[in-house]
């Protein structure tokens, strides 16, 4: 018996990503020969030793309640990372794990938002970053973009957004869904706008590691006031191929993660204690030959759309998807049926080509698809004739 739900939920637009690779499994599942080109994690396994740290954990009883913000070995291990990978000195007690990134996520905008305050959004977003930002009451204040500044902003589309109002400038370097990488020179000069104003931001660098010929730093290590403004969201699910595990973690300024420890200490406690020791053993176990692989598979299917007819894709520098641009397929028809959106185009490719792939518009980009590459080498060659024979009768 339903007795009506909170206006909270009911504004909240389930995530589209997971609902086309739900819908796709289920598909599968039923004999469909899908390609499901919807997925956000690596086709690669936890690396052993992570795992078997985990087992070991489950083996020696260390199946408790642990510390709220995670175990110290963990958030010390992180600390290290940071210093050696990132140059920035944070200690473990400027550091709080979490149930993933996304729930580190939620719990910053939880710890950081007032109802009104704006958050400054660069889109293509990620398609959760717009619902977090509505459940803590605050507004997301978007910054269009698009292939013109290679998906990112620029320092005068920054400062046009800024207002007394802004409390957080969200990036994402590699990006969700576009892969754009800002440089370092890139970062900086939007550092030149942002330490003129006083808000957070948080820059989301969970797919750090996967970068194909630039160079990725964390706009924390910029200079010392970026450091102050910087919450860093980084998490283990795509660099460590351990989305299943559950952990992700923020870096940032003490005040900002007591309060986060506090607001998780009411909502989920520790994240899970298993989980954290085969993080603790992943962070030795980064292996580059992935990054390699990955880059191999983005250079294949950008090679191959830019061949196909109908669509163009420039080239993304990092994490593991490419953005290609549909515009000129919309209003043109397949099999008699209008292709009015990038919605109803991946509809129709995946009852007629048998590939899923996400729609722009749940990113705030209506005019492009998401590509995921995180798949075997012969999947997605099949993906990319599948698609060409589409395209090929669209008319
Ligand atoms: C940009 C971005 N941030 C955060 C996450 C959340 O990752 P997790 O919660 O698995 O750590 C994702 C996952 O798709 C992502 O793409």
């Amino acid at each position: 018996m339903a007795f009506g739900l909170s206006d909270r939920v009911k504004e909240i637009a389930p995530s589209p990503t997971l609902s086309i690779d739900t819908k796709t499994k289920e598909l599968v599942s039923q004999g469909y020969d899908i390609i499901n080109l919807s997925v956000g994690e690596p086709d690669f396994g936890t690396p052993e030793p992570a795992a078997n740290a985990g087992i070991e954990a489950i083996k020696a009883g260390f199946t408790k309640y642990t510390a709220v913000p995670g175990i110290v070995d963990l958030r010390k291990a992180i600390a290290r990372k940071l210093k050696e990978e990132n140059g920035l000195d944070y200690e473990m007690e400027d550091i709080i794990v979490s149930n993933g990134a996304k729930h580190s996520l939620y719990n910053a905008f939880m710890a950081v938002c007032n109802p009104g305050d704006e958050v400054i959004l660069p889109a293509p977003y990620w398609v959760s970053y717009p619902e977090m930002i509505r459940l803590s009451g605050a507004v997301p204040v978007v910054i269009e973009t698009d292939e013109s500044t290679g998906f990112k902003i620029t320092p005068e589309m920054l400062e046009r957004a800024v207002t007394p109002k802004t409390k957080v400038l969200l990036l994402n370097s590699p990006s969700n869904p576009t892969g754009a990488v800002y440089s370092p020179d890139e970062l900086k000069a939007l550092a030149k706008v942002i330490e003129k104003h006083e808000f957070y931001v948080m820059s989301d660098e969970i797919y750090e590691k996967l970068v194909y010929g630039i160079e990725q730093i964390s706009i924390a290590s910029v200079s010392e006031a970026m450091k102050q403004r910087a919450l860093i969201v980084n998490g283990f699910s795509k660099t460590f191929a351990m989305t299943g595990w559950r952990v992700g973690y923020i870096a940032g300024d003490r005040a900002v993660i007591k309060a986060m420890t506090s607001f998780q200490s009411h909502t989920t406690a520790n994240p899970t204690s298993i989980s954290q020791k085969a993080a603790v053993k992943a962070l030795e176990c980064f292996d580059s030959e992935m990054v390699d692989r990955f880059r191999n598979r983005r250079d294949y299917v950008l090679q191959r759309i830019n061949e196909m007819p109908l669509i163009t894709c420039i080239e993304p520098q990092g994490a593991f998807y490419v953005f290609p641009n549909v515009a000129e397929i919309l209003g043109k028809s397949f099999k008699g049926q209008t292709i009015d959106s990038a919605n109803t185009f991946a509809g129709l490719l995946l009852e007629h080509a048998n590939i899923a792939l996400v729609p722009g518009e749940g990113f705030g980009a209506p005019n492009n698809i998401r590509i995921s590459y995180a798949v075997s080498d012969d999947h997605l060659k099949k993906a990319m004739d599948r698609l060409e024979q589409f395209l090929r009768e669209v008319e």
